[in-house]
């Protein structure tokens, strides 16, 4: 007979925590949200991680690269989706790496030939207004000059005459030679009072520039996270198919975190793609897997995957159907928890600790912090993404609100049946998720923004100040329906019912 398990699955809503002692030292300036994204020895704690624990999932309507690059620079880290060729998926990566490396490779560039018409056509199809004028008009040909929009007025001049008499040349710049520092390269910006310093090698040839504003904006995104080259982080996911020569395609491309992406990752297919990866591109590339909701899952991925990180959930999924398709899944809430205790004991017995990713079905703020408590070192959403003005999507009017499409992968529309792996015949495929809009809630920065203060604020109520200590201090409770009716307003008229009616 079939094995019938005791306990009954659990969503968010079920808990709350309780608070702790609140010391005078937990402010929310004092909370840290770093958390592991790479697995790492105990004895010489963690290698890579996030400074805030968000992700965004590997899907069509939510991970390109703008969406990316402003994940990014909020501390958090997006994954590229798959169900697209594996040139456009590393061209999107690429993009992201190529975003702000702190030294940027030159997009806007002119031969001393070139008219002022043709700097301004540039310059409206890239949207920088620094163009290097070069030998040959080519990114690594030998630098005359630096043409910026202050050098000339686009309703004054002549737009017909050359760029010559304009630009600034080569003997007026500042420049440094490739192989300075980063911190160098500002110095000397800030010294010489420069918008941009171009970076050329022995021979003049122009190699990169270094723009001023950058470091302004690095400024003003204190949890920027960045590789050692100080280019932002990307992730991409993979499928269980053609992983090697995608995954060789990404690294190419710089991508810093690869995870396979299957709805159901309890499989040799995963464990195998897993090792050979890992045999291939060695102990530095971050590698998840997932999706699994079981202790023995996370066992077996973890022994005969050697991933860095796993991801939770299958069925909570905002999108997803999955559940009312086949009848599997879990409770996401019993599931982070069975395999947040299992992932401690793994770490017990062999010293190892791997970091896992709370991934679907998280509606709300509370739902996040109510993640992390029970064990999830970081949290993979989607909808909260593609709600956003950096989801790939455009907006949409309806009755006076603005929304965005968002579909699941496993949707007609995303066609991503390399993660559902169902049946050979095509007319035998069925939907796992739905196609649907959500409302546009702006910017990610400011969504983000607001969801770190929550988190931080209810650390502070618990008495935590990192999100280790959250695991180890949190106190939940299950709640009863009537705790859930208490906790929402009662007998009290909302504002904004009673407005339509007031004079
Ligand atoms: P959300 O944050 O609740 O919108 O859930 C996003 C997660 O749903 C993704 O990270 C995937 O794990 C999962 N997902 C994406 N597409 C589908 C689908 O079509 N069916 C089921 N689950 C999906």
């Amino acid at each position: 007979m079939a094995i019938i398990l005791d306990d009954v699955s659990h969503t968010f809503h079920e808990f709350l925590l309780l608070p702790g002692l609140t010391k005078k030292e937990h402010v929310p300036a004092n909370v840290s949200l770093k958390t592991p994204i790479q697995s790492f020895r105990l004895a010489e704690g963690p290698r890579a991680c996030l400074n805030t624990p968000f992700v965004s999932a590997a899907m069509q309507a939510v991970s390109g690269p703008e969406l990316a690059i402003a994940l990014a620079r909020k501390g958090g880290v997006a994954f590229i989706f798959c169900s697209q060729s594996i040139e456009s998926q590393a061209q999107m990566v690429r993009e992201v790496k190529e975003h702000k490396a702190g030294f940027v490779e030159s997009d806007s560039n002119l031969p001393p030939t070139a008219t002022l018409q043709d700097a301004l056509n540039l310059r409206r199809k890239t949207g920088h207004s620094t163009i290097a004028i070069t030998e040959k008009g080519g990114r690594n040909t030998k630098l005359l000059g630096l043409l910026t929009s202050k050098d000339f007025w686009e309703y004054k001049d002549d737009l017909s005459q050359s760029v010559q008499g304009f630009f600034t040349p080569r003997e007026r710049l500042v420049l440094a030679e490739e192989g300075v520092s980063l911190q160098d390269a500002t110095t000397l910006l800030w010294k010489n009072k420069k918008e941009c310093l171009p970076i050329v090698d022995r021979e003049g040839n122009l190699r990169s520039l270094v723009f001023r504003k950058d470091y302004y904006d690095h400024q003003s995104y204190p949890d920027e996270l960045t590789d050692s080259r100080k280019r932002l982080l990307v992730g991409a996911a993979l499928n269980t198919f053609d992983y090697m020569e995608r995954a060789s395609a990404l690294v190419e491309a710089g991508v810093d975190v690869l995870c396979l992406d299957s709805s159901d990752g309890y499989t040799e297919w995963q464990a195998q793609a897993a090792r050979e990866l890992r045999k291939r591109f060695g102990s530095d590339i971050i590698l998840g897997g997932g999706n699994i909701v079981s202790a023995d899952a996370f066992r077996y991925l973890v022994t005969h995957g050697d991933v860095d990180f796993v991801k939770v959930g299958i069925g909570g999924g905002s999108i997803c159907i999955t559940r009312e398709q086949k009848g599997i899944g879990r409770g996401q809430a019993s599931a982070v928890m069975e395999i947040a205790r299992e992932r401690d004991l793994f770490a017990k017995e062999s010293g190892t600790y791997i970091p896992i990713c709370s991934d679907g079905g998280l509606n709300s703020d509370t739902q996040m912090i109510l993640a992390l408590a029970m064990g999830a070192d970081f949290v993979m959403m989607g909808k909260y993404f593609a709600m956003t003005e950096e989801s790939p999507t455009a907006k949409i009017s309806y009755r006076g609100r603005l929304y965005k499409p968002y579909w699941g992968e496993g949707s007609n529309r995303a066609r991503n049946w390399q993660r559902y792996k169902q049946s050979e015949a095509a007319h035998l495929i069925f939907e796992e998720g739905v196609d649907a809009y959500v409302p546009y809630s702006g910017p990610l920065s400011d969504k983000v923004d607001v969801s770190v203060v929550k988190l931080k604020s209810t650390m502070c109520n618990v008495g935590v100040l990192g999100v280790k200590e959250l695991h180890e201090k949190a106190r939940i409770t299950r709640v009863s329906e009537m705790t859930v009716v208490e906790g929402g307003t009662s007998t009290v008229e909302m504002l904004d019912r009673l407005q339509p009616n007031m004079e």
